[in-house]
């Protein structure tokens, strides 16, 4: 560039977001997301010409994942929140329905629902787990329920008994929201196999990365074929769609695209494979702080249900209990951390019922029309005072996916200064 020429903000790679795994905690983990093996699968898929539709990487990868979490049907789409959407819709969301879903968690795991004319009913999580909690989800059912949304948050996987036992008792679908925990488990079974449907994102930053790609994964053949039509225009010809009741409506479906890029697969296909030995490195960094922690005052472990298995391990949340901490508060904490030269954060997602869309109302479709307008009550600060609480209090440890040796001493060394 030459020197009076001012940097183009668009351009400017100093600015640009930056989508792929980096390492968080600079000099202290080995990690490459991406390397030599991604390259040559998309070189190899691109002179093969494998580029649009459901390519042999595409199946493969298809099969491979439905099979390691036990389910009978899968399906590739461009990201995760075009999983959701199609479980969305294969379950039947639909103009005058509500969706149960936590306040915490990533407007994705909701917005597709509201896209489809539902409205969002926001429920409180457990202030010890992080996740959305049965009980307050039970209070807000209502006739128009249609579907629950579950987010296995940064990988802590949630109580799912309890949503299956309420799934039962209402016929309601749970619907699985597992872009965080790739390979976590609940009673030995995999998550994303236990509701109607599971859902996950290969966004960049994701434990298994596309790029950008997502699939989702049912055993009931309704919720698939609603999913295909709904977005694998042109794909699935005298492949997926099998039952008389959808099959006039091959080849076009519904005429929408919401199918992965098959590079994005090839690209989540070779990241797979190195998912266990991701999720075993990240498991030992995070249990050996989380121990280590039990002699720092104020500061404890994210609970887990029995049974649960995480995986993915997406953040790294600790809670902070100012109490224990007299005089520090949780963002003074956060600041004297990140003087010792931890980079720790706070909570980086917000609550979904403080946005001005959810807080507010939209009118998502114009002239007053759609399910954020009319009669939408709206949320204000205070509505859920568990999960506010619990949020504001949170601590974000870095994730180190290859620690160099000492790592996790190194951070509980400085988390004991900062505390002092
Ligand atoms: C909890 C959760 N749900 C859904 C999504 C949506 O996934 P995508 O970005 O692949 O559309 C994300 C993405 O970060 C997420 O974190």
């Amino acid at each position: 560039m030459s020197p009076d020429r001012k940097p183009d903000k668009t351009t400017d790679p100093g600015r640009i977001w930056v989508q792929t795994g980096v390492p968080q905690f600079k000099d202290f983990d080995r990690w490459q997301q991406v390397g030599p093996e991604e390259a040559g699968m998309v070189s190899e898929m691109t002179l093969r010409n494998e580029l649009s539709g459901g390519t042999p990487v595409v199946r493969e990868f298809e099969k491979e994942w439905r099979e390691w979490i036990g389910g009978k049907y899968s399906l590739s789409v461009m990201n995760g929140s075009s999983a959701l959407y199609s479980a969305y819709f294969g379950v039947g969301v639909g103009p005058g329905d509500e969706v149960i879903c936590p306040t915490y968690t990533w407007i994705c795991t909701i917005a597709p629902a509201t896209l489809l004319g539902a409205r969002p009913v926001f429920a409180e999580s457990n202030p010890e787990t992080l996740l959305v909690d049965p009980d307050d989800v039970r209070r807000r059912i209502t006739n128009k329920t249609r579907a629950i949304v579950v987010v296995h948050l940064w990988g802590f996987v949630a109580d799912m008994d309890g949503f299956l036992k309420l799934s039962r008792d209402t016929g309601i679908p749970i619907i699985e929201d597992c872009s965080h925990v790739h390979g976590g488990k609940y009673k030995g079974q995999m998550c994303g196999n236990l509701g109607a449907a599971g859902c996950w994102s290969f966004q960049g930053s994701k434990p298994v990365s596309g790029g950008e790609a997502g699939i989702m994964v049912t055993n009931d053949q309704e919720i698939f074929e609603r999913a295909c039509l709904l977005g694998q225009v042109n794909r699935i010809a005298g492949v997926d769609l099998v039952t008389e009741r959808y099959a006039k409506y091959q080849p076009l479906g519904v005429g929408m695209k919401f199918r992965s890029h098959p590079l994005g697969i090839g690209l989540a296909k070779v990241q797979f494979g190195k998912l266990d030995a991701l999720n075993a490195r990240r498991r030992k960094y995070v249990e050996t702080i989380e121990a280590g922690l039990e002699s720092i005052p104020g500061l404890h472990p994210v609970k887990q249900y029995p049974g649960a298995e995480r995986a993915g391990f997406y953040g790294f949340p600790i809670h902070h209990v100012p109490e224990e901490t007299p005089g520090l508060s949780t963002k003074q904490l956060i600041e004297k951390i990140q003087a010792e030269g931890i980079p720790a954060t706070a909570d980086p997602y917000g609550l979904l019922h403080l946005l001005p869309i959810y807080a507010e109302g939209f009118d998502l479709f114009t002239r007053n029309r759609g399910p954020l307008c009319g009669d939408y009550p709206g949320y204000r600060p205070g509505d859920f005072p568990q999960t506010e609480q619990m949020r504001d209090r949170l601590i974000f440890l870095p994730m180190c996916s290859d620690p160099v040796p000492g790592a996790e001493d190194f951070v509980l060394k400085r988390l004991s200064r900062s505390v002092a």
